[in-house]
């Protein structure tokens, strides 16, 4: 199955028009598309089906519980299948069933060691705050979205552990926040704030044939060795801030394959960013 992916459109403050890829079975959009919703609509009558995993921009400004039933409802309007820890099966143009799971993952701030997740956690505040979202009505702060994270961690690992018992062929995973220090966004380097982007979830790599996320403005293509079995993909595919130069060499037609050959993927690590490369000094601005 050929997908489309795309994320971080960012459409409430970019100019930006999706196309549809002309040979992709499905296009998955990654988070982070539209802070105020509206953009959706771009997606409406999408000429394949469209599965979205939100991202925190999402929630700019909202409150989480009501944010979820608003976001749905929307969604289901345009006709955009919105995952949060939940699973679609889907069967390909060639027969194969592929297994979809979606959640945005959060971050629990121990992508570099549980004995950084304090500094993980202070580093994230100014973030948060920009977020200026609420659960309940109260302010998400570090504390609270690490709980959130570690809901969609359990789910996630429950999930990719369940037998396929004759259901599915291959399973993609989508996460808007990243799943390993390896998509580290290379401008940064390794700080603090990382934790923000990148989460530990190595352990749960060889349990999906690819896995597709976005949150860090890069882009990235790599394969993770599984003994005895085909590699894992981990791919991004995030477009950016024009701005920043972060969309230059942008393809938003790249094709992604469910079940490609190896050969295919070989060569395409790292991905291209745009600015200085591992500058300790550069502090990330803003969550991605
Ligand atoms: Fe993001
Ligand atoms: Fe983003």
């Amino acid at each position: 199955m050929r997908l489309q992916l795309l994320s971080d459109l960012h459409l409430e403050t970019e100019s930006f028009e999706p196309r549809p890829s002309p040979d992709a079975e499905l296009l998955v959009l990654g988070g982070d598309i539209d802070a105020t919703w509206a953009q959706l609509d771009r997606f409406a009558g999408w000429p394949v089906p469209v599965l979205m995993v939100a991202g925190n921009h999402e929630f700019d400004g909202r409150d989480l519980g009501d944010a979820w039933a608003g976001l749905r409802e929307r969604c289901d309007s345009l006709g955009i299948r919105l995952l949060e820890r939940e699973r679609w099966v889907v069967t390909s143009a060639a027969g194969r069933r592929v297994r979809f799971v979606g959640t945005v993952r959060w971050s629990d701030f121990d992508g570099l060691g549980s004995a950084q997740r304090d500094r993980a956690m202070r580093a994230s505040a100014y973030f948060l705050r920009l977020m200026a979202a609420t659960r309940q009505g109260v302010p998400i702060d570090a504390e609270v979205m690490r709980n959130e994270s570690l809901a969609c961690r359990r789910w996630l690992e429950d999930e990719l552990h369940e037998p396929p018992q004759g259901r599915w062929d291959d399973t993609v995973v989508i996460t808007h926040f990243a799943p390993s220090l390896r998509c580290a966004d290379p401008r940064y380097g390794r700080q603090p704030g990382t934790a923000s982007f990148c989460n530990a979830d190595e352990d749960l790599l060889p349990l999906a044939d690819l896995w597709l996320h976005g949150h860090l403005h890069c882009r990235h293509d790599f394969t993770v060795h599984r003994p005895g079995r085909r590699p894992m993909r981990v791919v991004c595919q995030a477009r950016g801030l024009a701005d920043k130069g972060e969309a230059d060499g942008f393809d938003e037609f790249k094709p992604i394959d469910v079940g490609a050959t190896d050969e295919v993927r070989q060569g395409l690590l790292p991905g291209p960013c745009h600015t200085v490369p591992g500058d300790p000094a550069h502090p990330m601005e803003s969550m991605p």
